[in-house]
């Protein structure tokens, strides 16, 4: 294949060693400046330039988009995703997994363990939010660090409400977060890979920093994870929408608690410690991923006119409950189940014998008009309709 690094930093050990991995397997391999890209929209179809000339054909890229270049890094990314050139990392991945509270909103829908966070912007809020995670101590994390930086522990409620308040004065979004005591300065972070995590490691922070960053001066040691931590990390990664990904994990007294998804995981540390071939084990993949670009389904499957994809929920009181796919009507309303998810298991292309229960989740494509009304009542939080005040809600002028 013929595979394009999307890198500013050609020289550093990950690109080095992905650029190697992809020689020695006799692939064509580029290291491309990010920035050096230029996004064409005055053909017909979408295009790229690069260093002000058309790019050539390329199967695959990898994006390596650091932190710093978040919104023209994933533009460069989409424009390929547009031009149906295969990237193990969408752009809607790596911009969702670069903000941590955009990141927990997603993962918490799927049922994924994280440590209690809360994010607020009044004064008036700052107090409670401490005290509904636990209260003091408590971690402060700026919403876009990265190697610890904009990570803190704040030892007392005072201390952490005027942290907040002045990062909140510059106009800085923090997120609020239990302080995990348990892992004691310890993380887990593992290199997920497609659909498997194909090496591990512990990181313990130096002396009594908690924050257990390499660049901090944490150490690493290679770990076998347990069967929780590898389904944790697999399926966070996979919901983010990144087939490349670091997932660090914090060591919670139940199990894991997941922190954050990394969209460009650094290899150094983690093939020092396993001594695995993190690098060629990416390659393969993406030689083996390579017939299959990206698709934004829902956008693709919303252009006939009055179709469309919807999650329907079994009722436990539906009659469909315990029938088989092939005999609960769906087919005859002209709705194809993609995918039937029951709890945090996936039934990938259900076939006509799958028996349905209760609670069950259907991905489906179909009439929206059919669909609408099996959709499921949103859940009401407050069921009572409060009666109007006495007096009119809105001033006069
Ligand atoms: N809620 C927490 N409880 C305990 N330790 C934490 C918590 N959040 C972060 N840490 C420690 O701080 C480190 C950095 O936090 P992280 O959210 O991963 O930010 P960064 O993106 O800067 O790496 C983690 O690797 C972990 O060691
Ligand atoms: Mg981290």
């Amino acid at each position: 294949m013929k595979l394009a690094i999307l890198s500013r930093a050609p020289r550093s050990y990950s690109t080095q060693r992905l650029r190697t991995a992809a020689l020695q397997r006799g692939h064509q391999v580029k290291v491309l400046n990010t920035l050096r890209f230029a996004i064409d929209l005055s053909g017909d179809e979408p295009d790229l330039q690069f260093r002000g000339k058309q790019l050539s054909d390329y199967d695959a890229i990898l994006p390596r988009i650091g932190n710093s270049i978040t919104y023209f890094g994933t533009a460069v990314v989409r424009q390929f995703e547009q031009m149906d050139v295969y990237t193990p990392n969408t752009a809607y991945g790596i911009s969702n997994s670069r903000d941590k509270l955009r990141a927990s909103q997603i993962l918490s829908k799927h049922a994924i363990e994280m440590p209690a966070t809360t994010f607020v912007r009044d004064r008036a809020d700052v107090i409670p939010a401490i005290e509904r995670v636990g209260g003091a101590p408590v971690v402060i994390k700026l919403l876009e660090g990265t190697q610890g930086i904009g990570v803190i522990l704040a030892p007392d409620i005072k201390v952490a409400e005027g942290i907040i308040e002045t990062l909140q004065s510059t106009r800085q979004n923090v997120l609020i977060q239990r302080f995990v005591k348990e892992s004691r300065g310890r993380d887990i972070r593992a290199l997920v890979v497609g659909d498997r995590v194909v090496a591990a490691m512990r990181r313990v922070a130096k002396g009594d920093e908690f924050r257990s960053n390499v660049h901090r001066g944490g150490s690493v040691e290679a770990v076998e994870l347990e069967p929780a931590f590898e389904e944790a990390a697999v399926r966070s990664a996979q919901i983010m929408g990144l087939r490349v990904a670091g997932v660090d994990m914090l060591e919670g007294s139940s199990g894991p608690l997941v922190m954050e998804v990394n969209s460009s995981p650094g290899l150094e540390g983690i093939e020092a410690a396993t001594k695995l071939d993190i690098a060629g084990e990416i390659i393969d993949y993406i030689d083996n991923q390579v017939a299959f670009p990206q698709i934004d389904v829902r956008q693709r499957l919303s252009v006939s006119t009055g179709y469309g994809v919807a999650e329907l929920v079994v009722h436990g009181d539906a009659d469909i409950v315990g029938k088989n796919l092939g005999d609960s009507g769906l087919r005859e309303k002209d709705i194809s189940v993609l995918t039937l998810h029951r709890g945090t298991h996936v039934i990938p292309n259900p076939g006509g014998t799958v028996v349905l229960e209760s609670e069950d989740r259907l991905l489906c494509f179909g009439k929206l008009e059919e669909m609408r009304s099996m959709i499921p009542a949103r859940r009401k939080r407050s069921r009572k309709v409060k009666r109007l005040p006495k007096h009119p809600i809105q001033e006069q002028a």
